[in-house]
């Protein structure tokens, strides 16, 4: 279980136990709630976030999409935010900032209802793993198809909607895979559990775009920067279920998976079943960027101040 000293409330540090709600919250409930997920980095300027603001940012959108006004600005949550790491005494964690809709009448309007937040922190390794990371991973293309926007908002960070990815990140670990690939309504490539993906083939490397129902990711973003300034072409368009088996190369990307190569789809290998060219070239340009070795992206990382030891 990951722990950490302090969780911030609703403008309070208050202690990892004692850190509670209603059992009536409407989130609880309903999935009233939109959320964030973000990596602070050991580096040699100090503890800093990955493109902090680009990630305040998206949870201003994902609250806007369902009727919600942040009860904090994006100031006080970066702040409280730096002050959570250095209180907590961490150089490295991940990051969950969570604005929901609280305690108040029961029932599915929740506009009455007071909206709250929460940022947690803990420390936390690969999501896929450091041997996926190296290696690749095994996914399948799941049963389950991905929200689309005829019923919900797949450009919000909803808690409600991870029921989506949780089914399908079920379905792929009890049948032997460690991740699945989600289809989009109209059996196009979507994106994985909690990642973007792409497809290379014949040095091109091809994305599904916002109308394909993805999460528009940040590491996406940092991904599809690096790659143009690496000289490849990037293209953003539907991307068919059979080109994933038939890629030279696949590779998924998000905060908690970071840059994980795939290896195989549906028990095809992709290209030679490694991790190939391309992909190895971006992630040691992603890792320097997130590490702090990067001078070309060093203005993606924001330093967390840390007060001198009196
Ligand atoms: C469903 C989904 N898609 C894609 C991503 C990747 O987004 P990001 O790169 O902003 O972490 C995530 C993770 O946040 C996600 O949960």
């Amino acid at each position: 279980m990951q722990t950490a000293d302090l969780i911030w409330m609703n403008g309070e540090f208050v202690a990892w136990e004692d850190a509670k709600v209603h059992v009536l919250t409407h989130a609880l409930h309903y999935g009233t709630g939109v959320f964030e997920g973000e990596r602070c980095y050991d580096t040699e300027r100090g503890p800093a976030i990955f493109r902090h603001d680009e990630h305040l940012e998206r949870l201003e959108r994902s609250a806007k999409l369902y009727y919600m006004d942040m009860p904090f600005s994006r100031e006080q949550l970066r702040e409280a935010t730096h002050e959570l790491i250095a209180r907590n005494g961490f150089r490295s964690c991940y990051i969950r900032p969570l604005v929901y809709r609280g305690h108040g009448p029961m029932g599915l309007n929740p506009l009455e209802n007071p909206v709250e937040a929460i940022i947690a922190c803990w420390e936390w390794g690969a999501y896929l793993g450091e041997e996926g990371k190296k290696n690749g991973i095994r996914a399948r293309v799941s049963s389950w198809r991905r929200i689309s926007d005829d019923s919900l908002q797949p450009l919000s960070k909803a808690s409600g909607q991870y029921l989506n990815s949780v089914l399908a990140k079920i379905e792929a670990q009890k049948s032997g895979y460690e991740e699945a690939i989600l289809l989009d309504d109209n059996g196009h490539v979507c994106e994985g559990t909690g990642e973007n993906i792409y497809v290379i083939r014949d040095g091109v490397i091809a994305t599904p775009c916002v109308t394909n129902s993805i999460l528009w990711g940040i590491n996406r973003m940092s991904i599809i920067q690096i790659a143009n300034d690496l000289g490849y072409e990037v293209v953003e368009r539907d991307v068919a279920r059979a080109e994933l088996p038939l890629a030279d190369e696949v590779f998924l990307s998000g905060t908690a998976a970071e840059l994980t190569p795939m290896r195989e789809v549906d028990d095809m290998p992709i290209g030679d079943g490694k991790p190939g060219p391309i992909t190895r070239a971006i992630q040691e340009v992603f890792e320097d960027a997130l590490h702090g070795r990067s001078e070309r992206y060093a203005h993606w990382l924001d330093v967390v101040p840390i007060p001198a030891q009196t």
